[in-house]
C-alpha cells in the first residue's frame, strides 16, 4: 500500500512497513509539503502536532484510511472523513495508561514540590524547612473527564488511598456502575471540580470543551488545590490559570498539552515555580509507542 507517515511513530514499525509497502514520511511537516507527498497515497498514519485538513485529504483521491496512532481527534476534519467514506481507525489503549502514569507522576511531584526542591538544591540551597509537602492519602482526587485515561487515573489514587470522584459528558447508571467497581464516584462536573484537591483535566478538545476551563470555573476550585492538564491546551484558559497561581487560589498546576504547542514556544507559565510544563509527552512511553507500532503494521497487514 501507499502510505505517508505524518508523525513521528516506533521507529521500527516503520522499518518493518517498508519491507511490503511504499512508505512515505514527513513528521510534522508543514501544509504545503504534506499535499505534495498525499496525492498517490493510499494510508495516511498521523497523531497530534499536525493538521490532517479537507484541503490535504482531497489531494489524494485514493486515501481510503487513515490510522490516527494514539487517541485525539481534534487536529483531524472528521466531517471530511464521514462524508468521503473514508476509513478511520484509533489505537487509543496503549498511550492511556502512559498519560495516566504521568499525570500521577505530576501528582506526586505537585504534593512534594519535587522540580523547586530539585533546583534549589541544585544552588546549594538546603531548603528542608521551606519546602511544604503533603500526603495523597486521604485527598480528594476529581477526574474531569473519567473515560480510558481518567478512571486509569481514578484506579491508580484508590490505589494511593485517595478519594476519587468524576464526571462524564453522558452519565448513565451502567456508567456510574461501572466507575464505582473502579472506586471511583461518579458525580456532576460542578463537584468534581469544588472538591478536588487535584483536579485531572481527560477530556477530549471539541467545541463543547474548548476554554472549558476557565476563569469562572478556576475559581469554583478549591483553595489551595492543584490543577493538572493531560488532555489538550485548548481546553484551560492558562491566563485564567496564571492569575489563579500568582494570587495563590492554586497551589500548583502540571500541564503536558499547551495553548501553544511546538519548538521555541513559551507558556507564560514557565515563570511560576509552581508549575510543572512537559512537551505533551504522554503517550511517549517506549512501551506504548512500541504497541501503537505493532497495532499499525497489524492494520496495514490487515487492508493489504
Ligand atoms: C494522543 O492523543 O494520542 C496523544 O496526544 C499522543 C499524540 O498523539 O501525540
Amino acid at each position: 500500500m501507499n502510505i505517508l507517515i505524518a508523525s513521528q511513530i516506533f521507529a521500527e514499525a516503520i522499518d518493518k512497513l517498508r519491507i511490503a509497502n511504499d512508505v512515505i514520511t514527513a513528521f510534522n511537516a508543514p501544509a504545503d509539503e504534506l499535499a505534495a507527498l498525499i496525492p498517490d497515497r493510499e494510508v495516511l498514519v498521523f497523531r497530534s502536532g499536525v493538521d490532517i485538513t479537507a484541503e490535504l485529504m482531497a489531494r489524494a483521491p485514493d486515501l481510503k484510511l487513515l490510522i490516527r496512532a494514539g487517541s485525539g481527534l481534534d487536529n483531524l476534519d472528521l466531517d471530511y472523513v464521514r462524508k468521503h467514506g473514508i476509513d478511520l481507525i484509533r489505537i487509543p489503549e496503549p498511550g492511556a495508561r502512559a498519560v495516566a502514569e504521568l499525570g500521577f507522576g505530576f501528582m506526586l511531584a505537585l504534593a512534594r514540590e519535587m522540580l523547586r526542591a530539585d533546583s534549589l538544591l541544585r544552588k546549594g540551597r538546603w531548603a528542608k524547612h521551606e519546602l511544604t509537602g503533603y500526603l495523597l492519602q486521604g485527598k480528594t482526587l476529581g477526574i474531569y473527564g473519567a473515560g480510558n485515561i481518567g478512571s486509569l487515573m481514578g484506579r491508580m489514587g484508590h490505589a494511593w488511598d485517595m478519594n476519587v470522584l468524576g464526571c462524564v459528558k453522558s452519565p448513565t447508571e451502567e456508567k456510574a456502575a461501572s466507575l464505582g467497581r473502579q472506586h471511583i464516584r461518579l458525580t456532576e462536573a460542578r463537584e468534581v471540580v469544588a472538591s478536588a484537591d487535584f483536579l485531572s483535566i481527560n477530556v477530549p478538545l471539541n467545541d463543547d470543551t474548548r476554554g472549558l476551563i476557565d476563569a469562572e470555573t478556576i475559581a469554583r476550585m478549591k483553595p489551595g488545590s492543584f490543577l493538572i492538564n493531560l488532555a489538550r491546551g485548548g481546553i484551560v484558559d492558562e491566563r485564567a490559570l496564571f492569575d489563579a497561581l500568582t494570587s495563590d487560589h492554586l497551589a500548583g498546576a502540571a500541564l503536558d498539552v499547551h495553548a501553544a504547542e511546538g519548538e521555541g514556544k513559551i507558556s507564560a507559565l514557565a515563570a511560576l515555580p509552581n508549575v510543572i510544563l512537559t512537551p505533551h509527552v504522554g503517550a511517549m512511553t517506549v512501551d506504548s509507542q512500541r504497541a501503537i507500532g505493532e497495532r499499525v503494521i497489524e492494520i496495514v497487514e490487515q487492508r493489504s
